[in-house]
């Protein structure tokens, strides 16, 4: 196990008194701080809010473009296990101040209007110039400016010819199919690379990146390359289809002025027969399951890959299938794929089904508004405004609370979209934060990014949301939005069905960082090709079998050593002190500053009167308390999975857990003489029912499952978490009162 990179906040610990570093403060202080002393009486659609200091208006777009050259490109680095940013320690007002978009005052920072603008904008009425996929050539004749004047647009400018020189001198993506997806990973490599080469074809005009992308996409259609000869891209797997579609619509589009007539011709010819013919046997033969009340990744992708193909060849060819195919997909992904995120904006599948769906789903209304005008309703009125928020709570310091199956490799999939939403629906923090992410240097960056964005996403951002979808309630609570060291909590409940059975039998299941670690992790995927793996969410379907999937393998209760009931429909209820950062990247955590998620979950079991799980914040969100109380006529196990070295003492109630050089104890607080504290392997237990013949479930290397076992009966098991935090001494430790969980308040354990 290796040890997590030290971060920055060796410093940044509770209660511990911190001498506060103005870095950029050191830099900008002086110039910001005069102009906007003598700026700040206008009002403006600068939302600069809770900052007297902070300038707004012509002001503050004017100063601007200084203020990102000074800052740059913020994080420090990206955390080595988790690749998430790593911020340096600042309280400079003046640059971290509220999310907003600037005024376009500042031309050097803002794109031009788009001059096409159709009154009645009609699927097939394709604006006049190439591209017309995301990217018109307004935008690439802004673009040279904008980048001189960004430094994130710089950054990523430089990443993405670096990434196309590297791709450059590999051969062609090899043929390869993989059982569980496909050849879904060659048609995202190959989408990549060819975005990497058509945007530096656009920028250099260098020929040999036409040339490069050639034998791409020759290779991409050659004999030996496919399952099938006739069929090429796997329309049985019709994910890996609509991927090539679109990466062959792009190479088409962006490189159009480039390539002779007879490439042109290939080109479109090949879209058709492996792509565009393809899509329109799945909508009419019926074997299309992905066109029918599918509300998740599926939908988002066949159908954008599929309108980034029609899109690309509409008026070059007179066949009437590009028209045919738009009559489609438009209409059936407004009304499936645009429903994929529900009310509070959750996807319904998991947080890294999210990556797929949501780049799908952007693609598509992306290229509509581009090449015709208008997203159809794909992006209006949608639960999509809130999915970056989603996105946001979901991302812990020890990664996603990565609950459910985590997907494939993503290749061309990342958290862009989250560019493109934040500037639609103007949420300026989700640009913001999206920005700092590792995976934001790739050619979609370039121009879903509004580059008048301004401020910190951390600024005035609650550390704590609730999401109450029934689908699926759950809770983030955390100490921090910019120490990568800071506590972090996910636990869900919600139901166990309607999740395009990516889901696991998990009400209940909970992650915690802190310290710069997971410590109470998810297993993630099974394997996709196990047999009846995606058979159906009904309670006696094989997927539950699988240990990953079974309620046995998260962090929740067991009753009777059983699995959930799939009927399961839990209530929640939370609170919050409200604390939010400010715009300083250093929080001192108030010590009344807490919030608690409680559920009662009893419909998720079958031999309990009451099954109630809660979870708070105490001592200033210094210490964690997982308190169960329940009533059950059958023996109750309370399970977690760590990547710790898990050390019981001897009396059984308390254990040291250790990651690296970290170490957080467990203690059961008020234990009655049947709770005992034991360790064992992640695996299925013996007298779990049998697995179809000839399968396994996957190894959990170096997982440990803490247990405690309990008797039958009415029981509160009351688990405090104390993460040693550097500075803290025993005595700074809280010991709660026992509170039952129906009598929780924001004040019931100080
Ligand atoms: C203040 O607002 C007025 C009226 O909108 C405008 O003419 C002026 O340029 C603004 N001044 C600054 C410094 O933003
Ligand atoms: C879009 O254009 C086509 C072809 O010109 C036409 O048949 C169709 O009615 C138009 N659709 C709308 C919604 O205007
Ligand atoms: C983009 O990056 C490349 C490689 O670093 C550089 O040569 C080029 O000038 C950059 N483009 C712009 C417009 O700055
Ligand atoms: C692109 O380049 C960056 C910077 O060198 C590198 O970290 C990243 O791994 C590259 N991405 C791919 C997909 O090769
Ligand atoms: C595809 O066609 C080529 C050329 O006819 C042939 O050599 C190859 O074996 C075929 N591959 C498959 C999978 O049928
Ligand atoms: C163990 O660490 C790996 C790698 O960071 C992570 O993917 C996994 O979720 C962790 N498992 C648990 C149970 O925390």
């Amino acid at each position: 196990m290796t040890a997590p990179k030290k971060g920055i906040s060796n410093w940044i610990k509770f209660g511990v008194p911190v001498a506060v570093v103005v870095i950029v403060g050191a830099v900008l202080g002086g110039v910001l701080g005069s102009r906007a002393a003598n700026n700040n009486k206008n009002s403006s659609s600068s939302s600069s809010s809770n900052s007297n200091s902070s300038p707004s208006g012509e002001a503050a777009a004017s100063s601007a473009a200084s203020v990102k050259n000074a800052v740059g490109v913020y994080p420090t680095g990206t955390d080595s296990q988790y690749l998430l940013p790593l911020y340096p320690s600042t309280t400079n007002a003046a640059a971290f101040t509220s999310p907003t978009f600037h005024p376009s005052a500042n031309a050097a920072l803002a794109w031009p209007q788009d001059t096409f603008q159709p009154s009645n904008p009609n699927t097939t009425a394709v604006r006049p110039d190439r591209p017309r996929l995301i990217a018109p050539a307004y935008k690439w004749q802004a673009l040279p400016e904008l980048i001189a004047n960004d430094p994130y647009l710089k950054e990523w400018n430089n990443t993405i010819f670096g990434n196309a020189t590297a791709y450059y001198s590999l051969p062609p993506v090899a043929y390869y199919l993989d059982g569980a997806s496909g050849i879904l990973d060659n048609a995202r490599e190959i989408k990549q690379r060819i975005k990497a080469f058509s945007y530096v074809y656009r920028l250099t005009k260098d020929k040999k990146w036409i040339d490069r992308t050639w034998s791409e996409l020759q290779n991409a259609v050659s004999d030996n390359f496919g399952p099938n000869n006739d069929t090429k891209w796997n329309p049985g797997h019709f994910l890996d289809t609509a991927e090539f579609t679109a990466a062959f619509a792009i190479a088409y589009d962006w490189m159009n002025d480039a390539w002779t007539d007879d490439q042109k011709g290939q080109i479109r010819a090949n879209m058709i027969t492996y792509g565009l013919n393809q899509g329109l046997n799945q909508y009419n033969s019926g074997s299309g399951w992905w066109t029918k009340d599918v509300q998740g990744n599926w939908n988002c992708v066949c159908n954008g890959g599929l309108t980034l193909g029609a899109l690309a060849i509409l008026g070059d060819d007179n066949s009437g299938i590009a028209p045919q195919i738009l009559g489609l997909t438009v209409p059936n992904a407004v009304q499936n794929c645009a429903a994929a995120a529900t009310s509070d904006g959750t996807w319904t599948e998991t947080p890294n089904y999210w990556y797929f769906g949501t780049t799908g789903h952007a693609e598509m209304a992306s290229a509509l508004m581009t090449a015709t005008g208008s997203d159809y309703g794909l992006l209006k009125g949608k639960n999509f405004d809130k999915t970056g928020l989603y996105h946001m709570y979901v991302t812990g310091f020890g990664s996603l609370f990565a609950y459910g199956d985590h997907g494939p490799n993503k290749f061309s999939t990342t958290a862009n979209a989250m560019f493109l939403y934040g500037d639609y629906y103007n949420h300026p923090e989700y640009v913001l934060f999206q920005r700092d992410q590792h995976d934001a240097q790739e050619p979609w960056s370039m121009f879903w990014y509004n580059p008048t964005v301004a401020g910190a996403f951390w600024d005035n951002m609650p550390l704590d949301h609730y999401f109450d979808d029934p689908t699926d309630q759950w809770a983030a609570m955390r100490s921090s939005w910019t120490d990568a060291d800071a506590a972090y909590i996910g636990i869900k409940a919600g139901k166990l069905t309607g999740h395009q059975t990516h889901n696991d039998l998990d009400c209940g299941d909970f992650v915690i960082d802190a310290l710069g670690t997971r410590w109470a992790g998810e297993l993630g995927s099974g394997d996709y090709l196990s047999t009846g793996y995606f058979s159906s969410d009904a309670q006696d379907s094989v997927r539950w079998l699988y240990y990953r999937k079974r309620t046995e393998g998260q962090n929740t209760l067991l009753v009777n050593k059983a699995n959930q009931l799939v009927t399961a429909a839990p209530s929640v209820k939370h609170d919050t002190s409200g604390t939010a950062q400010g715009s300083s990247t250093v929080l001192d955590v108030p010590g009344d500053s807490t919030a608690f998620w409680t559920t009662d979950m009893t419909s998720a079991y079958g031999d309990a009167t009451s099954v109630k799980r809660g979870i708070r914040f105490i001592n200033g969100r210094k210490q964690i308390l997982l308190q169960d109380d329940i009533t059950a006529s059958q023996p109750i196990m309370w399970r977690m999975h760590t990547n710790a070295t898990v050390a019981v003492d001897q009396s059984g109630t308390s254990a040291t857990l250790k990651i690296g050089d970290q170490t957080l104890t467990m203690q059961i607080l008020n234990p009655t003489s049947d709770m005992q504290i034991s360790t064992g392997p992640a695996q299925r237990f013996a007298d779990d029912p049998a697995l179809p013949t000839g399968q396994s479930d996957q190894p959990n290397p170096g997982v440990t499952v803490v247990m405690i076992n309990m008797q039958a009966g009415t029981k509160s098991l009351q688990v405090l978490f104390n993460p040693q935090w550097s500075g803290m001494s025993s005595s700074d430790y809280k010991t709660p009162a026992a509170v039952a969980i129906d009598s929780w308040s924001l004040q019931s354990h100080n």
